[in-house]
């Protein structure tokens, strides 16, 4: 590409990074309809996922979980049980309240600017006992897990979308995290962009601590084909402004550790 397009999206990349001087006037103040907190899949299968965590967690010292907090690609064999998954799922996403009676925002396990919450959780499940392979979706208001269905030759069409990245794709459970940017924009507008980016770290970095917690390990995943990884979770990966419009912005692999 030439040096003179790449200087100038860097400048712009540059200024989407700092704080938003402007003011604009957001969907929020011009008194749009707030957009739901939660996408409705209608999986053909729901597994309802405990909230009781005390036989899951391994290690509860945090300095320790904090320190032993690497990127981890190598798995053991060994299936993550249910409990452990609703423990990583609640860790990442889990909604603790519900205020407002209009207007509602969720407060969950992780922070998001103005409690926007612009995330989706899918799964691709290789090894969890008693759960088939397949693809996933994690309702968080009602803390259930849908299935949405098998794909076909997961492990190959995964890697292929992610990079090429096998330990992924082999991975006993893939994080796949969508964007809805409008549950952002709602309230931020243009603004929304850099806080959502913001938003999505907090959501991996817990993934990561819960893991450790558990005896579990986890690497985060920013390199993959966008068109493609959009198509295996179903979006429209063309560029577009709709309030509707869903796309991957990050995933991670988790499994056992040896
Ligand atoms: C935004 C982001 C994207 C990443 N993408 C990948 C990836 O696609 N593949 C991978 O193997 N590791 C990925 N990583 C993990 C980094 O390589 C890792 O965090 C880094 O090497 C530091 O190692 P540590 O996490 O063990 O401290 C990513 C990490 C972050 C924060």
């Amino acid at each position: 590409m030439a040096d003179e397009y790449v200087k100038q999206r860097i400048m712009e990349l540059r200024e989407m990074m700092k704080a938003p001087a402007d003011d604009i006037l957001s969907d929020q103040l011009k008194g749009l309809e707030q957009p739901s907190l939660e996408r409705k899949l209608g999986g053909s299968k729901i597994i309802y996922l405990t909230k009781n965590f005390e036989n899951v967690i391994k290690n509860n010292d945090f300095l320790n979980l904090i320190n032993a907090r690497t990127s981890k690609r190598k798995y053991s064999e060994e299936a993550l049980t249910q409990y452990e998954l609703a423990f990583l799922l609640w860790s990442t996403q889990g909604i603790k309240s519900i205020v407002g009676k209009e207007r509602k925002a969720t407060f969950r396990t992780v922070p998001s600017a103005g409690a926007r919450h612009p995330f989706e959780t899918y799964l691709f499940i290789n090894k969890v006992i008693g759960l088939k392979p397949g693809l996933y979706h994690y309702m968080a208001i009602e803390h259930q897990l849908e299935y949405l269905g098998p794909i076909e030759n997961q492990v190959e069409q995964v890697s292929e979308a992610f990079g090429g990245q096998k330990f992924f794709a082999n991975a006993p459970v893939g994080f796949v995290w969508s964007v809805i940017p409008y549950r952002t924009e709602w309230r931020y507008s243009t603004h929304a962009h850099k806080y959502a980016l913001i938003d999505v770290g907090h959501v991996c970095e817990n993934l990561y601590l819960a893991c450790e917690a558990i005896g579990c390990g986890a690497c985060a995943i920013g390199a993959y084909n966008q068109p493609l990884a959009d198509k295996l979770l179903g979006f429209d990966a063309s560029p577009s402004a709709d309030k509707e419009a869903e796309f991957v912005v990050y995933a991670a692999a988790v499994g056992k550790l040896e």
